[in-house]
């Protein structure tokens, strides 16, 4: 065996902040998930936005979580109003999802479906997939997200549909 010679290998590059950001984001753009449109509405007005930070935690008792960005303008709503409605998107909400993630005024974006209310008072989309009514039981620091565990305490579900899902940065449908 030869003894180890004295030069080094050159260090990796050091990847800048920015740099791992945006490989993380490239990376979580082919993790393909479902679309929602999470609502509230209460004392702390009517809120509502798109989603893809939705989980389901346990059945028991029934528990999703949903991450919330603390700068969406649905953010101090959502706080204050301790309930959402988790609304999954069919192929056929493609502009609706648009809607609900851009930024229209949010009177403009539930102008542009039907909707009632189930338990809470949260809007619920009536041909969603399903819809998942909640209180929001806890929150917990995700840095620049809230990640809220909510209990389900009503389910609407609406046969047939197919799902909208979003992967590559593009809306696709299953
Ligand atoms: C496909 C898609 C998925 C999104 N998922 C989330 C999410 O899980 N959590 C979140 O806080 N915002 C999410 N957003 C961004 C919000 O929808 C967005 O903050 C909001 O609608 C527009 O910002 P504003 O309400 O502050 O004007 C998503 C947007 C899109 C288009």
């Amino acid at each position: 065996m030869q003894a180890s010679s004295k030069a080094t290998a050159a260090a990796p590059p050091v990847a800048s902040k920015d740099d791992r950001k945006l490989e993380y984001r490239n990376a979580m753009a082919r993790l393909g998930a479902a679309v929602n449109i999470v609502t509230s509405d209460g004392p702390g007005g009517l809120a509502g936005f798109a989603a893809t930070a939705v989980c389901s935690v346990t059945d028991d008792p029934p528990t999703l979580l949903v991450c919330l960005n603390r700068g969406s303008s649905a953010y101090p709503a959502v706080s204050a109003n301790q309930v959402l409605c988790v609304n999954t998107l069919s192929h056929s909400h493609e502009d609706l999802s648009r809607l609900f993630g851009g930024k229209t005024p949010v009177k403009e974006r539930f102008e542009g479906a039907s909707w009632s209310v189930l338990e809470t008072g949260a809007p619920a989309l009536d041909d969603a997939l399903i819809s998942l009514d909640c209180r929001v039981k806890t929150i917990s620091d995700g840095g620049t997200h809230d990640i809220l565990i909510c209990e389900v305490v009503a389910i609407r579900e609406n046969e047939g549909g197919q799902a909208l899902i979003y992967f590559d940065r593009r809306y696709h449908r299953i």
